[in-house]
């Protein structure tokens, strides 16, 4: 069993306060420009079409990225402190790669005013665009640089554990199987980082894949591509990240809950069975994005409907049952920690539930790009992600005592959590009476219910989401004095 010794812990430390800080920066801002989008669908404020998808693609692609990278980084310093050792000269690497191609995506968008959404609708980028052509071409190279930063984040991360734990297998806990004894224990964390991880580098090469393709178009206008081939690699690719990244923190959630229940939350055969059926479901289940497109082989339709459904099955089953054997008549004491992990499996079941809901072919006919669509994926991320993030980084900045006494974070994490949900009911309200989702507003709907019912549900989303903005400074406020204090901040220690 590995060693890790006081200094490294300290430089892994320092590591991940650099992504937290860089976390608690962006996200905000991020969270500002789906406010601007808020209001201007409910006609509070004029944007201008075009700002408003500069803003859209921004938000979208901002969120999916600073939520995996946070994700990563707290695996990585989880592990990297525990089970494996890992090289913070390459973690720094990973993070000054991924600022680059921020940057790069910042200025493409602000500036270039690329705006063709998060997942880059081919051929939109290329065809009638209000956007210079530079802004294409630095939004691909932008991505690029952040897929390869990633990708040798993950490599080096599960090479390390693979080394650790003898082997690939191991990591993926088929030593349970097997009818021979097993000599060292497997830690959740490092099965479901596997699990987690592995269908990313196969996701992140498909998204690798197409953005060559984009690139070539990019300086050869006059290559063309199949569009049913690219909306396959895009969605394979969005899809896996942001599946990954809820994976990751449930990565944690198995390692830390146990911190405070004071119970053991170990690997046996039916969290092996059930992870291994996750990482295989993982990787098909994108197909329900493409339900509308006729032309799709029959055969991947079902396919999508099938995983889509058993890859919500086991290891959300088994993952709930876990949490509530761990809470059940435990000792645990509400702190901020185990409350906000307890609000995120929440948050993940409800919007796991309309996932499914939506990945329904029959429901699917009627809810197809309407509000339910952003309603769904913002539970699981801003409702479960997020919440899940909040609880590593008081368990970063907080100690076991501390997190039970603060009332002020418990009073911002209840008022961001009502806030988050209130707002995101705007969302299935506007998909239940078949609002469009991404259009800037809805004043061109000639049907005038849909107008004004659009307009009015953005205007009471855009207070909420002030709420959920004022709950989060609340937080903001204890975490960054917390850690200001503390020079070996955890709450485990
Ligand atoms: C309080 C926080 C947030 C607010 C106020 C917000 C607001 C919005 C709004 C208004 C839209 C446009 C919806 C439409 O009409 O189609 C949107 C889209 C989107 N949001 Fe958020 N959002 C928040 C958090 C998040 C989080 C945590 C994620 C994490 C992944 C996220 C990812 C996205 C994505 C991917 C899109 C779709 C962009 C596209 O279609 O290209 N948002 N958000």
């Amino acid at each position: 069993m590995i060693e890790i010794s006081a200094t490294e812990i300290k430089k892994q430390k320092k590591l991940v306060l650099t992504w937290s800080i860089t976390f608690l920066t962006v996200f905000p801002l991020l969270i500002i420009l789906g406010l601007l989008m808020r209001l201007n669908q409910g006609e509070k404020i004029s944007l201008g079409m075009d700002n408003f998808y500069v803003l859209m693609t921004l938000h979208g692609l901002g969120m999916a990225g600073i939520l995996y990278s946070i994700a990563f980084a707290a695996l990585w310093y989880l592990i990297g402190t525990r089970y494996a050792k890992l090289n913070t000269g390459t973690g720094y690497f990973v993070f000054f790669m991924v600022l680059a191609g921020v940057a790069g995506l910042v200025i493409a968008t602000l500036i270039g005013k690329f705006g063709a959404g998060w997942y880059l609708l081919y051929p939109l980028p290329f065809k009638g665009t209000f956007w210079p052509t530079w802004a294409t071409g630095l939004s691909i190279i932008s991505l690029i640089i952040l897929g390869i930063a990633w990708l040798i984040g993950i490599i080096h991360l599960v090479y390390a554990l693979a080394k650790e734990f003898g082997g690939f297998s191991n990591l993926l806990g088929w030593q349970y199987i097997r009818k021979k004894e097993v000599d060292r224990e497997l830690p959740p964390i490092v099965l479901i980082t596997t699990v987690s991880l592995v269908p990313g580098v196969i996701a992140f090469i498909a998204g690798a894949v197409f953005l060559v393709m984009f690139l070539l178009q990019h300086f050869e206008p006059t290559l063309a591509f199949d569009p049913l081939l690219l909306k396959n690699l895009i969605f394979f690719f969005g899809h896996t990240l942001v599946n990954i990244t809820l994976y990751c923190c449930i990565g944690w959630v198995y390692a830390l809950l146990p911190e405070f229940t004071g119970r053991p939350w170990k690997v046996d055969k039916v969290v092996v069975y059930s992870w291994n059926a996750t990482f295989f479901f993982i990787l098909f289940a994108y197909f329900h994005h493409l339900y509308m497109d006729f032309v799709q082989p029959l055969p991947f339709q079902y396919a999508g409907q099938i995983a889509s459904y058993l890859s919500a099955i086991p290891a959300t089953a088994i993952t709930m049952f876990g949490v509530i054997a761990q809470l059940y008549h435990s000792k645990v004491k509400w702190g901020v920690i185990p409350l906000s992990f307890l609000l995120g499996t929440a948050g993940w079941a409800i919007g796991g539930f309309s996932a499914v809901v939506d990945s329904t072919i029959a429901a699917n006919k009627v809810l197809h790009n309407t509000l339910w669509v952003p309603a769904h994926f913002h539970t699981y991320m801003l409702g479960g992600v997020v919440l899940f993030i909040l609880g590593f980084l008081f368990y970063l900045s907080h100690s076991k005592e501390e997190q039970e006494k603060d009332k002020m974070a418990k009073f911002g994490l209840w008022l961001f959590v009502i806030a988050v949900h209130s707002f995101i009911a705007t969302f299935y309200r506007g998909g239940l009476r078949s609002i469009p989702r991404r259009y800037s507003d809805y004043g061109g709907i000639r049907i005038e219910y849909t107008h004004s019912t659009g307009a009015l549900l953005a205007q009471i989303a855009s207070v909420f989401i002030g709420l959920l903005l004022v709950g989060l400074i609340i937080m903001y406020v204890s975490i960054i004095v917390k850690l200001s204090k503390r020079k070996i901040p955890s709450a485990g220690a």
